[in-house]
């Protein structure tokens, strides 16, 4: 007699565990993650399609990227597989880390990029586009420059060396 009544309430005890459980499980499943309410940014996996959220064109930024980060205010930072040249109207240069501040229409506060002019190296220090523009504005130190943004609608293949392509094209140092 005594021995069933114990069986009874643990059968009890194990029906409150089962369905404690089961209510707690299926309230998780039904409410989003407080910590991300929008998780639409965060699960977009290639940082090219982040680009034309940020009113951005998507070759930007080359071929190549391993994967990145973005922080909340717009902070980032790329990671390339290597260091990557593509010839766009004048020779970029891409490092392995590239660093800046995304914000609608711009990237700022840019490292890891340069800009062949003429014969020497430039930092490009930001970017910026003009909501529906068809010039992409790139800013190297003082200056800056515009460039047609239709060059930069496709993403770029990368190439590591800075060579003009064609045979007997030279490799030029850097
Ligand atoms: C690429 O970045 C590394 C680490 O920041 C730096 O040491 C190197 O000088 C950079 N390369 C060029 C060509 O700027």
């Amino acid at each position: 007699m005594a021995s069933s009544t114990t069986q009874f309430s643990l059968y009890l005890l194990l029906l409150t565990l089962f369905s404690a459980t089961q209510s707690s499980q299926s309230l998780r499943d039904l409410k989003p993650n407080p910590n991300h309410p929008s998780t639409s940014l965060q699960s977009i996996t290639d940082v090219h399609d982040l680009l034309p959220k940020y009113g951005l064109p998507r070759g930007l930024l080359p071929d190549n990227v391993r994967s990145y980060t973005l922080s909340d205010d717009g902070t980032f930072e790329i990671y390339l597989e290597s260091p990557c040249y593509v010839h766009f109207d004048e020779l970029v240069y891409y490092n392995t880390t590239i660093k800046g501040k995304l914000s609608f229409g711009s990237v700022s506060d840019v490292s890891g990029i340069q800009a062949k002019k003429l014969f020497i190296w430039v930092s490009v220090t930001g970017m910026h586009m003009d909501e529906g523009s068809d010039s992409v504005e790139f800013y190297v130190g003082a200056l800056s420059e515009k460039l047609p943004a239709k060059q930069f609608e496709d993403v770029p293949v990368c190439k590591t060396k800075a060579c003009r392509g064609g045979a007997g094209a030279g490799i030029e140092s850097i």
